[in-house]
């Protein structure tokens, strides 16, 4: 029982600049640091460190980095059994980040694009006593469709974290338990920009509830009974990166323990905000107690 998420890992190289360059331009960095990330391992640590039991399955390559991702998420204490070494790069991600804490983000997908069907069909056991199964869009769209298709047939529970954008066959929405775009994502998936209009369209489509993640801005949420916002809390960010990551993992972990709708949306951007306050993404996702502490301050 617990959390399994199925996704990506990469070595992020994060670079700290003044001001994001423009096209053609070269510009100085300040800072430089290499950090485990990718939105899976990401939302994998998140859920770990706020006290979940958590699988993780996915693809390193047998290089040095995938070594150090690998033994970052055992040290997590995540069940790392699903995790495959595969024969090419690790994937990672080149990251910068200006001084208002915003960033941009190139992913080479290495290992992470050969995780395949075949490899979720052996934790077909492990899916099967999941209280929850967590997916993003950084490992290949045949593998998430199918890895949804099975959620259905074992009756486990699902939260797609459609990130990176990208479109998604229509089959599959009626299996989703929880759709978590952000604004940019939810355009593409519902041919809208209007909020509430998009979410009603993934809702017609079949997904039983909408989660659209609105940055400092907080939280949307419906489904067919009711819709509400939620407030974002108030931080000074140093960095964004995986604080969508953190909201997710959150979001997992309330949803095993139970909690009612809003409190889980409190309770994740409590987590989505701390994630901003230090730079780099697995480095900056908080523990239980710290976000216990943040919430009751705030
Ligand atoms: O969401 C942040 C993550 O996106 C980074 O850790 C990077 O690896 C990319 O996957």
């Amino acid at each position: 029982m617990g959390i399994v998420v199925v996704g990506s890992m990469n070595m992020d190289y994060t670079t700290k600049v003044d001001r994001l360059p423009r096209e053609g331009e070269t510009i100085m960095s300040n800072f430089f640091t290499t950090v485990a990330g990718g939105k899976g391992a990401n939302q994998a640590v998140a859920a770990s460190r706020l006290g979940a039991n958590v699988s993780m399955i996915g693809a390193v390559g047998c290089d040095s980095a995938g070594e150090v991702l690998l033994q970052g998420l055992k040290d997590e204490g995540i069940d790392t059994g699903g995790i495959y070494k595969v024969d090419s790069a690790t994937g990672n991600a080149m990251i910068t980040v200006d001084n208002g804490g915003n960033n941009t983000i190139v992913v080479y997908p290495g290992a992470n694009r050969y995780l395949g069907r075949e490899h979720i069909k052996e934790f077909t056991h492990v899916i099967g006593e999941a209280d929850v199964v967590v997916l993003q869009l950084e490992i290949p769209l045949d593998t998430v469709v199918y890895t949804i298709e099975l959620t259905n047939e074992l009756k486990t529970s699902v939260i797609l974290n459609p990130a990176p954008a990208a479109s998604l066959p229509d089959h599959i929405y009626k299996w989703i338990d929880i759709i978590t775009p952000n604004e940019t994502e939810l355009e593409l998936l519902s041919g809208t920009d209007d909020i509430e209009k998009g979410s009603r369209a993934l809702l017609d489509l079949g997904v039983k509830r909408v989660v659209v993640t609105l940055g400092s801005k907080g939280c949307f949420y419906m489904d067919r009974d009711e819709s509400f916002y939620v407030d974002a809390f108030k931080v000074d960010s140093v960095d964004t990166t995986a604080a969508g990551d953190a909201f997710n993992g959150a979001l997992a972990v309330a949803m095993v323990e139970g909690m009612g709708m809003k409190e889980s949306l409190r309770f994740a951007n409590g987590v989505g905000a701390l994630t901003t306050l230090k730079l780099g993404a697995q480095d900056s996702l908080p523990h239980r107690r710290e976000v216990e502490k943040f919430i009751e301050d705030n």
